[in-house]
C-alpha cells in the first residue's frame, strides 16, 4: 500500500486551513494578500532562473538523442527527418511536436503479463489526452485570468474567454476549462493510486502538486459558481500587487485568500519540483541535439592525451613468458 498521498493531501489541508483561519479569525489579509504572493514570486523567478542557468552550464560532451527513426546515412536509406533530425530544423520541428504535442507520450504503451505468463504491449493514450486535457485547460485557465492583472483587458482574453464560455449555460456562465482542469488533475491522481505499477513508484512529491493544483480549481470554481465573491475587488487587489501599489480592500472573503495561497505555494515550490519539466525540456539532450553522428564524427573536445600501452610494447615484453605458456603471439622473435 503506497500511503504517500496521504502526507500529501495533509499538506494541502493544513495549508488551507492556515489561510482560511489566518484571513477569517486573525484578519491577516495583508500578510496572505500582499506578503506572501510577492515572496511567492521572488522565489518562483530567482529559482527558476537559477535552475535553467545551472541546466544551460551543464557540459554536454556527448550526442545522446534519443532517437526511434532511422538515422540519416546513406543515400539510398531512407532518412526519418523528425524522428531523428540531422539539422536544426527539424530539431525545431521535433521539439515543437513534443511541446505542443506531447508526441513521445503518444507513443505510450502499457506492458501486461498475460495468461501463460507471455508479455503483451498495448497502445495507451488515456495518459497522453489526460495530459493534454490538463495542459491546455490550465493555459487557458492561465489566460483567462489576465483579466484580473491588465487594465484594459487585452484583445485574446476576451476573446478565449468568449470561447471557454461557449455553452452559454448558468449565471455567471460555465467556462470549461476550470472544469476540464478539475476532472483532468482528477484522472492523473486515480490513475496514481488505481494502476499498481504507477501506485508502487508515486511519491508524496507527485502527489503534492495534484493537490495543489485541485486545491486551487475547486476554489476557483467555489468562488466562481457558489459563494460568489466580489470579484471587483479581487481585481483590486491582483491590479495593486502587479502595479507595486499593493491594497487590501475588505471583504474579499478567505477562501479568495485560500485561492491565491494555493497559488503562491505553487509558485514556491515550482523551481524546487518537477515541475520544472516546464524549463527543463528546452535543455534535454535527448531532445534537443541533432541525431547526425554518421554525418560527422563527434570527439570529445576535452579529451586530453593519454599515456596508452599498446598490444605490440605488451608482446614485447611478455613474448618469451607467453610463448612457454602457449599463448599464440604475433611476432616470433
Ligand atoms: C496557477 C494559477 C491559477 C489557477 C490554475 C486558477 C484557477 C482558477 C479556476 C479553475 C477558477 C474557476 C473559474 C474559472 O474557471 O475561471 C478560478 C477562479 C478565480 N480565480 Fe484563479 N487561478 C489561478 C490564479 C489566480 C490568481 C493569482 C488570482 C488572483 C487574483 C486568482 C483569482 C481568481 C478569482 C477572483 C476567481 C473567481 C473568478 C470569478 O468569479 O469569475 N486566481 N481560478
Amino acid at each position: 500500500m503506497n500511503g504517500n498521498y496521504i502526507y500529501s493531501l495533509l499538506a494541502v489541508i493544513v495549508l488551507f486551513l492556515l489561510a482560511y483561519v489566518g484571513v477569517e479569525a486573525a484578519g491577516l489579509e495583508v500578510f496572505f494578500g500582499v506578503i506572501i504572493p510577492y515572496l511567492a514570486f521572488l522565489t518562483f523567478i530567482i529559482g527558476f532562473v537559477y535552475r535553467i542557468l545551472d541546466w544551460a552550464r551543464s557540459p554536454v560532451p556527448f550526442r545522446i538523442p534519443s532517437t526511434c527513426g532511422q538515422h540519416k546515412s546513406l543515400p539510398w536509406l531512407d532518412h526519418s527527418r523528425i524522428e531523428n533530425p540531422s539539422n536544426t530544423f527539424f530539431v525545431i520541428v521535433r521539439m515543437l511536436l513534443e511541446i505542443f504535442c506531447f508526441r513521445s507520450l503518444f507513443r505510450n504503451t502499457k506492458a501486461e503479463i498475460r495468461e501463460g505468463g507471455k508479455l503483451s504491449y498495448e497502445m495507451e493514450k488515456w495518459l497522453w489526452l489526460g495530459a493534454i486535457a490538463f495542459h491546455y485547460s490550465f493555459l487557458t485557465v492561465l489566460i483567462r485570468h489576465l483579466r484580473f492583472f491588465t487594465e484594459p483587458i487585452p484583445f485574446f482574453v476576451t476573446l478565449t474567454e468568449t470561447l471557454d464560455g461557449f455553452l452559454q449555460v448558468g449565471l455567471p456562465g460555465i467556462l470549461i476549462s476550470g472544469f476540464v482542469l478539475l476532472a483532468a488533475v482528477f484522472y492523473l491522481f486515480l490513475r496514481r493510486i488505481l494502476i499498481s505499477q504507477v501506485k508502487y513508484i508515486s511519491l508524496a512529491a507527485d502527489f503534492f502538486p495534484l493537490f495543489l493544483i485541485m486545491g486551487i480549481a475547486i476554489s476557483g470554481i467555489l468562488m466562481r459558481y457558489f459563494s460568489k465573491i466580489d470579484v471587483t475587488a479581487a481585481k483590486e487587489l491582483a491590479m495593486g500587487l502587479v502595479t507595486f501599489q499593493p491594497s487590501v480592500p475588505g471583504g474579499i472573503g478567505g477562501i479568495f485568500y485560500v485561492h491565491l495561497f494555493f497559488v503562491s505555494i505553487l509558485m514556491a515550490y515550482f523551481p524546487f519540483s518537477k515541475l520544472m519539466h516546464l524549463g527543463g525540456i528546452f535543455f534535454s539532450p535527448t531532445r534537443n541535439m541533432r541525431g547526425n553522428t554518421r554525418e560527422i564524427r563527434h570527439v570529445n573536445p576535452w579529451n586530453y592525451p593519454v599515456k596508452v600501452h599498446t598490444y605490440d610494447e605488451y608482446e614485447e615484453k611478455f613474448r618469451e613468458k607467453m610463448i612457454e605458456a602457449g599463448v599464440p603471439v604475433e611476432k616470433k622473435e
